[in-house]
């Protein structure tokens, strides 16, 4: 089975740039034109929030329209930038987030693995949060289930990145979770979202890891001091593999490139 993570979309109104210069749904509509043609077609589309800029129920609804051509399943948790009302209503038809309260989800039974969605959002601020309400439904709900394989996805990630100006609006509540973790080794792995770039780390004992997005990147700059800035480097989103064991994980950059370039001629040589 075949997952494909895209994240921080950040969908404005049609017309408007982010930040005044990021054409976020231009880069979206690209995104998903090489989905539909990547040679091995994703089962799951998994967004793992900042879907939109503003949470604005119009930015959803343009964001829809660009998702459109999609024919997978497409299952989100929100992001800082995400609205809970806006976003609840807008992903209704997809039957997996609760009528009220946090937007966590637990879908036990869909896939060969469960997935667990969070929500970590802190209406108005640019960090998150996992207060003891919403730790104490995930280490219930992962009680529930400790034999079996399980995917967490939530916006904002669980560790120190070392991009000082991320960090700072980081994930509050991150060392119980790191705790939960260690005490249910069946989570496989942990998708996030916030970094605008591809990162992994360890919590628990679990792997965890940031995705690219398809539209801008957050500066590679480990200074605690850095300021705060984004890139255009290439864009991209994540493909993670169920073996049946475990998951894969590849980052694939979207855009043209060179290539491919056989590594052999027709003899079977090496090209030299
Ligand atoms: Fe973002
Ligand atoms: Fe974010």
């Amino acid at each position: 089975m075949l997952i494909a993570q895209i994240t921080d979309t950040h969908i404005k109104l049609p017309g408007r740039l982010a930040y005044k210069t990021v054409d976020t749904a231009a880069m979206l509509h690209v995104c998903v034109a090489e989905l539909q043609q990547l040679k091995q077609r994703p089962d799951l589309i998994l967004f793992t929030g900042d879907l939109v800029d503003l949470g604005r129920p119009e930015e959803y609804e343009h964001l829809a329209t660009i998702l459109a051509p999609l024919q997978q399943r497409i299952i989100a948790i929100p992001g800082n930038h995400d609205e809970r009302g806006a976003m609840r209503a807008a992903f209704r038809a997809g039957g997996y987030l609760p009528g009220e309260g946090f937007l966590h989800f637990a879908i036990d039974d869909d896939y060969p693995f469960r997935l667990i969605g969070l929500d970590t959002l802190i209406p108005g601020e640019g960090g998150g949060e996992l207060c003891a309400e919403r730790l104490d439904w995930l280490d219930r709900t992962l009680g529930r289930r400790p034999g079996r394989p399980t995917l967490i996805m939530m916006h904002h990630p669980p560790f120190q990145t070392g991009i000082g100006h991320m960090d700072r609006i980081g994930l509050k509540g991150a060392a119980r979770f790191a705790e939960i973790m260690a005490r249910h080794p069946q989570v496989e792995l942990i998708l996030c979202g916030h970094l605008h770039r591809t990162i992994r780390a360890s919590v628990g004992g679990r792997p965890a890891l940031t995705c690219p997005s398809p539209a801008h990147q957050v500066a590679l700059d480990l200074d605690p001091d850095a300021p705060s800035a984004f890139r255009m480097e290439p864009p991209g989103f994540m493909l993670h593999w169920w073996t049946g064991a475990g998951f894969v994980s590849h980052t694939a950059s979207i855009g043209d490139y060179p290539g491919p370039y056989p590594f052999f001629d027709a003899e079977g040589k090496l090209i030299d």
